[in-house]
């Protein structure tokens, strides 16, 4: 497999095609971005931790039988993917209230949240990523009513599997993002999941363990991230 040049560059990723037109490259930057690009810096290591994080977790949902686009781990930053027509919307399951369901509905932080909470929000920077429901979705055409059904069902599929895996591991899911796209006629996971894109709490103490450290300025973000790596079982220097 050859790289080849640049598709696009993303606030934390960069993506490159291959010469196989089926395949790209995606590349774990250090960039880190919170508020919609609003807060920026460079984490030492955050490329390398999230690269492995990913494909640790989209192995385990892959074994769970969800498809996911992740092919291969190339290089600490680097990984071999499908290349999919991303459907340009965001899909995130709550099991506790935090964030922005706690600022939009008034809800305190830490509110269980049974059954979770589905919500879609458009992929556009420009615009907050503001929140989009089924209606808005059929009108403008940003996904077919199959493909809506489908995205809910996979996503709830994810949240079954890493309650659970994070629950083994002493950490409570709060909430995640999760972007899909089509592949060969197929629904498929694509992006990634880290704690770049998910809350994450220890079960006891309930201390943040995700990206809300960068938001928050509550420091040792990496670190966090490892922490949550090592407690699954993970071996960052493997
Ligand atoms: P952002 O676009 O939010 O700044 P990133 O820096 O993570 O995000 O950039 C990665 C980009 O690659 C995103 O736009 C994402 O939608 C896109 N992407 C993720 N997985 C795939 C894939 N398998 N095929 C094509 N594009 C993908
Ligand atoms: P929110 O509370 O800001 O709406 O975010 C909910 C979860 O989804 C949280 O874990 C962060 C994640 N998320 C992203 O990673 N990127 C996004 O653009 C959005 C809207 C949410």
């Amino acid at each position: 497999m050859e790289k080849r040049e640049e598709l696009y560059a993303g606030k934390a990723k960069s993506v490159y095609t291959t010469d196989d037109p089926d395949k790209l490259v995606m590349l774990y930057r250090n960039d880190t971005s919170a508020f919609d690009g609003k807060k920026l810096a460079q984490l030492d290591r955050k490329g390398m931790v999230n690269n492995k994080f990913n494909a640790f977790i989209m192995d385990k949902l892959e074994q769970a039988g969800i498809p996911t686009h992740h092919e291969q781990l190339l290089s600490d930053q680097e990984s071999l993917v499908k290349k999919l027509d991303m459907l340009p919307l965001e899909c995130v399951v709550r099991n506790v209230a935090a964030g922005s369901i706690c600022r939009r509905l008034g809800v305190e932080e830490g509110t269980d949240l049974t059954p979770p909470t589905f919500e879609f929000f458009l992929k556009n920077d420009d615009l907050g990523d503001p929140m989009v429901n089924e209606s808005h979705i059929r009108s403008f055409g940003w996904a077919t009513e199959e493909q809506v059904a489908a995205m809910k069902d996979l996503t709830f599929k994810v949240n079954d599997v890493l309650k659970t895996l994070f629950r083994d591991g002493g950490m409570l899911l709060v909430d995640y993002k999760l972007e899909f796209g089509m592949y060969k006629g197929e629904l498929v996971l694509g992006d990634e999941f880290s704690p770049d894109g998910c809350r994450l709490w220890d079960v006891e103490t309930r201390e943040k363990l995700d990206k809300d450290r960068f938001r928050q300025d509550l420091g040792d973000v990496v670190e966090s991230y490892e922490s949550v790596g090592r407690r699954l079982g993970l071996d960052f220097d493997a």
